[in-house]
């Protein structure tokens, strides 16, 4: 009883450090692309556990979707998953709407060939013009495979579904989405709480994510079924998943927090 009440005397330090957030969201993601100076196990950004074991996780699943099709990773930040991507499909385009992180993925991706990148809003209109001309480019054009992880939870409801609906003309006939997002249930205190914050210290990653981004929401079965409906797509399989953060409370080993994954297919 007294824990839960000292961890509601977080919320007033958390509505300071958020107060000076861009209220913007593309404009905050680029200013927080723009400030990070160091990724990876020891880096600044929360969701970049330095470490390829979450993708391997996923690589069964993965083994679904179509390997000779090039593989678009939706809101790929600094380009971690595109960079892992690329040595399971034959190219792999990472997407961003920051062109802050857009800059850093190039700069960190001069050893993987197999990447290519370009600024892009999935939830605006022009989004499935601007992937085919991006995967021209690579000299891969046609259906592709489609990766989103940690995206979908950060956005509301009417940016989740126009991002669903520029997925259909990407993936084509022979494309399949595979998503991965954190579903944490419970309230923001308790999602900062989980991931290490008191009263009288916040991991610095998430203080970080803290200061420069709006507040996460969740992405489970709920959200995907109103994204993603019926009628345009088949649930190939769902279920749940570990989404690993840099390392906050044990620097030898990932956080993780309680997530959700899909993989879907146009009807
Ligand atoms: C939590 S980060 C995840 C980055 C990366 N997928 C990873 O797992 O390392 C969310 C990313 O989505 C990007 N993003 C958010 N909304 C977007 C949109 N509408 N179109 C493209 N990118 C978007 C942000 O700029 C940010 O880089």
């Amino acid at each position: 009883m007294l824990a839960a009440l000292k961890k509601y005397l977080l919320i007033p330090r958390l509505i300071k450090l958020s107060s000076a957030a861009p209220k913007d969201p593309r404009t905050a993601w680029d200013k927080y692309w723009g400030d990070v100076r160091t990724t990876g196990a020891t880096g600044d950004v929360l969701w970049d556990s330095g470490s390829s074991h979450e993708l391997e996780g996923y690589l069964p699943t993965l083994a679904q979707l179509d390997p000779s099709l090039p593989v678009v990773d939706v809101g790929c930040g600094h380009g971690s998953y595109t960079r892992l991507l690329s040595k399971h499909f034959p190219h792999a385009l990472g997407l961003d709407y920051a062109a802050n992180a857009v800059d850093r993925a190039r700069r960190e991706s001069t050893d993987f060939p197999a990447t290519s990148y370009a600024v892009c809003d999935m939830t605006a209109p022009d989004a499935a013009r601007i992937v085919a001309d991006a995967l021209a480019e690579a000299g891969t054009g046609g259906d592709a495979n489609v990766f989103i992880r940690g995206v979908l939870h950060v956005l509301d409801p009417k940016g989740r579904a126009a991002l669903a609906a520029n997925l259909l003309p990407v993936v084509g006939k022979r494309g399949s989405v595979f998503l991965a997002e954190t579903n944490f249930r419970g309230t923001p205190v308790d999602y900062v709480t989980h991931l290490g914050a008191t009263r009288h210290s916040i991991p610095a990653p998430l203080e970080w994510a803290i200061r420069g981004l709006p507040m996460p929401g969740r992405f489970g079965a709920a959200q995907r079924a109103k994204a993603f409906p019926a009628p345009d797509w088949t649930v190939v399989e769902d279920g749940s998943a570990n989404i690993e953060t840099r390392p906050l409370s044990n620097p030898s080993s990932p956080d993780v927090i309680p997530g959700y994954y899909a993989v879907l297919r146009p009807r």
